[in-house]
């Protein structure tokens, strides 16, 4: 997280005085569970200790004057009135968060606000769920309103899918808002009922390799994919009664399936079957400290990303290959939605550093782009810290 004291200098040089609050709302990176939530099924991500710190100071009128240190830039918006234009900025998360906070009867509130964030943006690490969870707070604050976690959650997924237009699903949102330090979430994305899963891998760390590869693709194909998934449940339904997402599709029919729907609903289909089993087998794994079978499922989750859901990339195939290849690796996946963006390893606390200079020097020839790298500390959900 950014020092706090340095934040409340900024805000005081901006705005003058102090800020009335300050709030901060995690990034996350994905364990296992990847294109699953949209299909009503499980994931199991882990907060960062990257995220998005917002200070504020409630103001008596309708104006949301934002500061953004990432964009050094001022912005403002008439809370009562959010509109964006075409192209989509910063500022417009807020407003996105403002106009669905409206919707729901908790007016929002003007407020002077400094933004501040750390999670590597556009690198598939939800800095856009933290931002709006991160505003979502800061309007709570502002308006001495107060939302559960669950309908914080809700609130900055549909701030995401009805204003900024993407069609997420609500892994990110939910788990920058629920998780528990030291701790992956495992939810079920159907009732949103979950689980705080303790990261028992003593002597394994998570490390996630951002390849650097822009997610050009990312927002058509991601709605791609769910369009697939809609027309797979809707074959499927068509035979087997009950069946209303893919969650509902049994391994046992998958074999059938094979034979009744075109190849491409298949694959997709058998992609999300198999992985959200593999998210529970995971679970498990992971609070018995059994790195071995957790690295194999992550890996096998990649090669069904790759084959069947088809959401890969040769950045992140040969990111995650070279990690196989070194010594002390239990596992690697790509993580997030794909075409770009980061893996996430499992690897020998000890070979970090030799997994991190054999990775990135072999990527980097490779690829011709300079990857990073991060261990995932895995960090406490979304919170008002002042
Ligand atoms: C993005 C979305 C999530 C999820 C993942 C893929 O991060 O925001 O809801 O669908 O892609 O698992």
């Amino acid at each position: 997280m950014i020092a706090l004291s340095r934040l409340i200098s900024r805000f005081a040089e901006l705005f003058g005085g102090d800020p009335d609050f300050v709030v901060h709302a995690p990034g996350r990176v994905n364990l296992i569970g990847e294109h699953t939530d949209y299909n009503d099924g499980f994931v199991l991500p882990v907060a960062l200790q990257f995220g998005c710190t917002l200070l504020g100071r409630r103001r008596e009128d309708r104006v949301v004057r934002a500061y953004s240190e990432t964009f050094t830039e001022m912005a403002e918006f008439d809370a009562a009135r959010p509109a964006r234009d075409a192209e989509l900025r910063w500022i417009d998360y807020l407003q996105a968060v403002a106009h669905i906070l409206n919707q729901v009867g908790s007016a929002s509130q003007g407020m002077d606000i400094l933004v501040a964030g750390d999670v590597p943006i556009g690198a598939g690490l939800s800095s856009s769920a933290a931002l709006e969870v991160g505003a979502c707070l800061a309007f709570e604050a502002s308006s001495g309103i107060s939302l559960t976690p669950i309908d914080r959650a809700m609130a900055a997924q549909r701030a995401e899918r009805e204003f900024v237009g993407v069609q997420c699903g609500i892994m990110d949102q939910f788990v920058s808002c629920n998780a528990q330090a030291g701790h992956a979430l495992l939810l079920d994305t159907r009732t949103l009922g979950f689980q705080h899963v303790p990261i028992r891998l003593s002597g394994v760390s998570i490390v996630i390799g951002d390849t650097r590869k822009s997610r050009g693709l990312v927002d058509s194909e991601y709605n791609f994919r769910r369009s697939q998934c809609e027309e797979a449940v809707r074959l499927i339904a068509e035979q087997h009664q009950g069946v209303t997402a893919l969650r509902d599709v049994t391994r046992d029919m998958l074999d059938y399936l094979g034979i009744q729907l075109d190849p491409v609903s298949a694959r997709r289909a058998r992609h999300v079957v198999t992985e959200n089993l593999r998210v529970q087998q995971a679970a498990e794994a992971l609070s018995s400290g059994d790195a071995r079978t957790l690295g194999r499922l992550m890996t096998e989750s990649h090669a069904s990303l790759r084959d069947d859901y088809q959401v890969s990339c040769r950045e992140l195939d040969v990111m995650v290959e070279t990690a196989l290849s070194v010594e002390g690796v239990y596992g690697s996946r790509m993580t997030g939605a794909g075409f770009g963006g980061c893996t996430v390893s499992l690897v020998d606390t000890q070979a970090v550093d030799d997994f991190q200079q054999t990775v990135g020097s072999i990527y980097a020839s490779a690829t011709g782009l300079a990857p990073a790298f991060y261990t995932c500390e895995a960090s406490a959900g979304a919170q008002r810290l002042l």
